[in-house]
């Protein structure tokens, strides 16, 4: 039987860590962090993602500026507001959630953010500084949901080099940051995508399986070695027909009975991941705001 991997344990304790340590910054600079939080728009799982990061960043004592957008402001008009909060002092890290409407170009937003406050890592300097840099440095702008990832792997305990990792889905969100970060923890990494051939052979040779996929319970049991390390990052919400009657149910990537039978150690949906994210995320804006009086 494996274990399952309490993403919101460990989670909750790097908040606490954060807390504290945001107090003593307080007693020293007479200053919180700042965080600036953009959503434009009304997706559905945008506001609980928004709302999710909004209330933890208070719970830490981190102050947050909300910037709840109109879906039809233009591109021009939201990079006056960024170019704004990336001059103004109480803010530490901007995050702008993703998706944006299809007249935005989401890079160009992304390019405008001050990379000292890109509170998500997504700015090219900072992409470019996690694939230069040699190890996870501790002052990285690291994109969050993959640094959750790799914090919940470290909890483990285990040798991570040499080890055999396959990251399943290759965005500039999950993907490609997620193996970077294996590779400089001295993983052999295989980047798998929808034009990979094979793909459960390929996942069956994996020590560590990162599946970002977005398709609901894509992964099944026999696709997964005996023993192996399963991170899912996958959040789909399917209708499950109980009684006659329709429910919602959030799935991962995995499906998580037959996971939990072949691997040693599996993340949970919801519970795993999601926390981590939300926890990385204000590690950055900590570590945007004492990068400021360096
Ligand atoms: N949309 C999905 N994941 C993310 C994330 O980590 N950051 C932002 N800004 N948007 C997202």
């Amino acid at each position: 039987m494996s274990k399952i991997i309490d993403g919101k344990l460990i989670a909750q304790n790097l908040k606490d860590r954060l807390k504290k340590e945001i107090i003593e910054l307080n007693k020293k600079h007479n200053q919180v962090p700042g965080l600036a939080v953009i959503q434009v728009g009304n997706v559905a799982a945008s506001s609980v993602y928004v709302k999710a990061k909004t209330k933890s960043a208070l719970e830490v004592g981190i102050e947050v500026i909300d910037h709840h957008l109109d879906e039809n402001i233009s591109e021009k008009e939201l990079i006056e507001i960024i170019k704004k909060l990336n001059n103004q002092d109480n803010v530490n890290g901007i995050l702008v959630q993703l998706p944006l409407p299809n007249h935005i170009n989401e890079q160009f937003i992304l390019d405008t953010i001050n990379p000292n406050k890109d509170a998500d890592g997504f700015h090219p300097l900072n992409v470019g500084n996690l694939s230069i840099s040699a190890t996870n440095d501790e002052n990285l702008l690291i994109p969050c949901t993959p640094y959750g990832c790799l914090h919940m792997l470290k909890s483990l305990d285990i040798d991570l080099k040499g080890k055999n990792a396959v990251v399943i889905g290759r965005s500039n969100i999950v993907g490609k940051p997620m193996a970077q970060l294996l590779l400089k923890e001295s993983c052999t990494v295989t980047i798998a995508h929808s034009k990979t051939r094979d793909l459960p052979n390929i996942c069956n040779k994996a020590d560590i399986l990162i599946a970002a996929v977005g398709k609901a319970e894509i992964v099944r049991g026999d696709w997964i070695k005996e023993g192996a390390i399963v991170i899912d990052v996958g959040i789909n919400r399917i209708q499950l027909k109980v009684n006659g009657e329709t429910k919602n149910k959030l799935v991962g990537d995995v499906n998580f009975d037959e996971g939990k039978l072949k691997a040693s150690a599996i993340t949970p949906v919801p519970g795993g991941v999601g926390p981590m994210t939300i926890a990385c995320l204000l590690r950055n804006t900590t570590i945007a705001f004492k990068n400021n009086f360096k």
